[in-house]
């Protein structure tokens, strides 16, 4: 399907996914959130697809938050709906089974940096400028933020950003840990692209299983993660992929993983 704020590409088993308001810098409205729902449900569904990239359009911002404009209207009602909405929409991702890389290639502000974080990996280039600004909007975030921040980084990192509003620049957001690397702008793009291949041509079901199992690590106490961790680890050795790796490993050859 087409649609009216994202871009989408595909280029071997990475798609690419573009948030497309650049004159609004990436602003999420309650369209662009719907979109991205569809989007991600389509590259669940889409066995080809093995890894997703995430982008802003243009250079000034992946995305600058939740759109002000739409969202100052709304009734109480509404704006519990609202956040609602990106809420399933930034699980959605979280959960998608799929590794999901954030390309940040300057401002990640509010539901921009909560969308950042429903990613697994976190790319930024020297240029980003990463903050949860929506004290200085009277508001608190309500994509996530304050539960994925202080998962993330910690008590500290999330009542730091969420509490002075102030953006922080690349290599502070990588010392607390909120972004993975920083590279120079104009070297953004190969590096996201390397290690979007690496991950497509990782075994799919391996993924999957260290994404669900990392991500109840935030949930289960050390006894029950470790029982989850176990049967996910033996779940592997029902797919050919992992007598494919093993095999390679022992025969001294390159693995070719098939995604079954
Ligand atoms: N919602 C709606 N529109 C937004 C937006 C947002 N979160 N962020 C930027 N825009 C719009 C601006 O209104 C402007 O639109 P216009 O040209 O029609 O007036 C356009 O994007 C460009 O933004 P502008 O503010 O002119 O760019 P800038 O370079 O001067 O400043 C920012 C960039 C990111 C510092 C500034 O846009 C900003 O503070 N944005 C809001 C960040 C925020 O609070 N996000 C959390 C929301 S919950």
């Amino acid at each position: 399907m087409g649609f009216g704020n994202l871009l989408t590409a595909d280029r071997g088993g990475v798609r690419t996914i573009t948030v497309n308001r650049p004159d609004k810098l990436n602003a999420l409205d309650r369209q662009t959130i719907g979109e991205l729902q569809i989007a991600f449900d389509q590259a669940r569904h889409d066995d080809a697809v093995r890894v997703v990239v995430l982008a802003g359009a243009g250079e000034k911002a992946f995305v600058a938050g939740a759109d002000i404009a739409e969202f100052s209207s709304l009734s109480p009602m509404q704006a519990v709906a609202f956040a609602q909405a990106g809420q399933r929409m930034t699980c959605s991702i979280e959960t998608l089974g799929k590794p999901v890389i954030a390309r940040l290639g300057g401002y990640a502000l509010g539901g921009g940096l909560e969308l950042a974080m429903a990613c697994h990996l976190r790319i930024a280039s020297t240029r980003a400028r990463i903050g949860q600004p929506e004290i200085n909007l009277g508001l608190i975030p309500g994509f996530g933020g304050t539960q994925r921040l202080a998962r993330l980084a910690g008590r500290a990192a999330a009542l730091e950003l969420c509490l002075l509003g102030t953006p922080i620049d690349a290599a502070r957001a990588l010392q607390l840990g909120v972004v993975n690397r920083v590279v120079e702008p104009d070297a953004l793009d190969a590096e996201v692209a390397t290690i979007a291949d690496q991950l497509a041509a990782a075994a799919p079901q391996a993924l999957a299983g260290i994404l669900d199992t990392v991500l109840a690590a935030g949930d289960l106490g050390i006894g029950d993660g470790l029982a989850y961790e176990a049967k996910a680890f033996g779940l592997c050795f029902s797919t050919a992929d992992a007598r494919e790796g093993t095999a390679a490993f022992l025969e001294r050859r390159k693995p070719a993983f098939k995604g079954s």
